[in-house]
């Protein structure tokens, strides 16, 4: 085999795969599916050149295919026919998810709305505010209580008992889809909880589960793999592993009860392949790629972003190309931008987070300075065509920041000092703050630390000081015009603040991230449609922007262009699409701020501003910003 071609290669592998397929009843039928045939045509060169790379070592890598693309033609034969019609509908508009209808929202189940009939109710409530996209965090069945805000995942096809079931689920997503909202889940691909039965086996000692995980007799391998990985909750324990009962070591990058996956193992992949394409035929839209970063491992190397975990995403995304066709990848990789940009491709992750967006959003609102920000927007922004940045002003997780240090010191940035002051800034360590945000996993020994808190708390409606809701709204107007899908962190849009109970409850006090993951604030739902009400002003702002960005059509897509205002505090880009342009303009400062009419030469001496709705006059003597106002400026 070695002297082929890939191509051939595959060729040959293809033609032993049909040959195996033939010989089972599943596989005979699975052959006489065009559709499903055309699909395996195009992607099984992808699939197999992966795997031939990652597992051709193996002498039953051959077999271990046969058994993955079974797998994949049975998950399509029993693909719903709403959902494969869904199939065929985005064949047809492949870029459907780039609209500017699109909207995204995210919120815990229980902490929203009890339970997934509680997420049913509140369905109209999504219509009110526009969404078109709904992440649901993890759901999953999964240890209690410890259990990282359900990342810990211990079945991925049982959901936890207190918030329904499985049946629930698919109802919902057929209920969301009438209502023409997507469901986004996450895929918790990089690890499991101790409690999953793969991991239960493993801890049994039983040699195929033990091989799934990174377990090792002692500590010889794992202290070699610690000298170059990264401590990523130091508060839980130090270094990449923790030690079972019978003395073995397993790699745990997160908590001691998430043990990561051995992707090395092809098992493992097939696996986890069953469980995505399970959960694809409960009707998810798009899986949230959890901690891709740390899939693969290779020593000496800090285990984070290695060149295989794209392939393995690569591999995983066909399979859904086969069997899920409809079904979307988001990335979450909240890592340094470089890396970030990796992931995201037609091939791998059509969408990513944009951490680095939303990270120097808010330290623009510190600094007052839109230096950084608009220097990534005009350098970081503009991604592969037909992929799309989701942006967001905060998550569930805390902010990092995660800039790069050779874009800071251009602007005369000290990264690590600049990283020291925005952390006191947030925790109200510094004069003059407004926001009060939560440290989260501070780390004296390396000086890291990130910062949690809610939108409105980190914006200064906690701390009552003035453009409190001016700030939210801009950083909104950021996420809802730069391109791409905006998500808002449900409660947001009525200025939720920090909830403190967390520092009661024993399993979550040392998770400061709880801070911002706050229950449903009912009292402030019910006064959205109150103007004289903080929550009524911030909801009437944030259905305002949600209905300019539903209208104005260059919002479409994600490319943007950058706009120098010559004012540090403003920040200027531009949205070109179909014939016209959408300048926006966002004031960081507290005071106005004017740009010199200088900036607009070669453009008319009018526009309208799409958010009042007035002719603003480009020449006469600039333009004029308030504190915290945005421009949308179409010519
Ligand atoms: C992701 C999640 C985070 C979780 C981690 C481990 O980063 O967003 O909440 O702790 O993965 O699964």
């Amino acid at each position: 085999m070695a002297s082929l071609s890939i191509d051939q290669q595959a060729r040959a592998a293809k033609a032993y795969i049909l040959q195996e397929l033939q010989k089972t009843e599943d596989g005979a039928q699975i052959l006489k599916d065009k559709d499903f045939f055309g699909r395996l045509d195009m992607n099984f060169i992808t699939i197999f050149a992966i795997f031939a790379e990652l597992y051709g070592y193996r002498h039953d890598c051959l077999d271990q295919l046969v058994d993955l693309i079974t797998m994949c033609g049975k998950s399509w034969r029993q693909r719903d026919p709403e959902l494969q019609k869904l199939d065929k509908q985005r064949e047809l508009d492949p870029e459907w998810y780039l609209s500017n209808q699109m909207l995204g929202g995210v919120c815990y189940v229980d902490r929203y709305a009890k339970d997934l009939s509680g997420i049913k109710d509140r369905i109209p409530y999504f219509q009110e505010l526009g969404l078109t996209y709904l992440h649901l965090m993890p759901l999953f069945k999964a240890p209690q209580p410890l259990n990282d805000g359900g990342y810990a995942v211990s079945s991925y096809r049982e959901v936890q008992e207190q918030l329904g079931d499985i049946n629930q689920l698919k109802e919902l997503a057929t209920e969301l889809r009438k209502a023409g909202i997507s469901l986004v889940l996450d895929l918790v691909f990089n690890h499991t909880s101790n409690e999953h039965r793969w991991a239960k086996k493993a801890a049994e000692g039983d040699p195929e589960h033990s091989a799934m995980y990174w377990i090792f007799p002692d500590r010889n391998v794992p202290s070699a793999f610690e000298r170059t990985t990264r401590e990523i909750f130091p508060d839980d324990h130090p270094g990449s592993f923790i030690q079972l009962a019978d003395g073995r070591f397993v790699w745990s990058t997160f908590y001691h009860f998430q043990w990561d996956l051995n992707y090395s193992n092809p098992t493992v992949f097939r696996a986890m392949a069953a469980e995505m394409l399970y959960l694809a035929n409960v009707g998810v839209d798009f899986f949230r790629m959890d901690a891709v970063a740390f899939m693969w491992k290779q020593m000496n190397t800090d285990c984070e972003n290695l060149p295989e975990v794209h392939k393995l995403l690569r591999a995983f995304n066909a399979l859904c190309r086969i069997a899920a066709p409809s079904v979307l990848f988001k990335s979450e990789a909240i890592v340094h931008p470089d890396f970030v940009v990796q992931y995201i491709d037609r091939y791998e992750c059509q969408l990513s987070y944009n951490p680095l967006q939303m990270a120097l959003t808010w330290e623009a609102l510190a600094t007052r300075d839109t230096s950084m920000l608009s220097q990534a927007i005009e350098r970081r922004h503009n991604i592969a065509r037909g992929c799309a940045w989701v942006n967001y002003v905060r998550s569930h997780d805390d902010i990092g920041w995660t800039f790069s240090d050779e874009d800071a010191a251009e602007l005369g940035k000290n990264g690590i000092n600049h990283r020291k002051f925005l952390n006191a800034f947030f925790v109200n360590r510094h004069p003059g703050s407004f926001a009060r945000g939560v440290p989260f996993q501070d780390n004296p020994r390396t000086g890291d630390c990130r910062i949690s808190g809610t939108t409105a708390s980190l914006a200064g409606l906690e701390s009552m000081q003035d453009h409190a809701i001016d700030r939210i709204l801009l950083a909104y107007s950021i996420a809802m015009s730069t391109g791409g899908i905006p998500l808002i962190y449900l409660g947001d849009e009525v200025g939720q603040l920090n909830d403190y109970s967390y520092l009661h409850d024993a399993a979550k006090m040392d998770d400061s991230r709880w801070v911002n993951r706050p229950w449903y604030p009912e009292s402030r739902y019910s006064e959205r449609h109150d103007p004289s009400t903080i929550p009524g002003q911030i909801y009437a702002g944030m259905k305002r922007l949600i209905q300019l960005r539903k209208s104005t059509d260059e919002l479409a897509g994600g490319r943007a262009v950058g706009f120098f205002t010559g004012n540090p505090a403003i920040l200027g880009y531009q949205r070109p699409g179909g014939g016209s342009t959408v300048l926006c303009l966002c004031n960081f400062s507290d005071a106005p701020q004017w740009i010199g009419r200088d900036r607009f030469m070669g453009m008319p001496v009018e526009a309208r501003d799409l958010a009042s709705g007035y002719m603003v006059n480009l020449r006469d003597a600039g333009v004029q910003l308030r504190p915290h106002q945005y421009l949308w400026l179409r010519y």
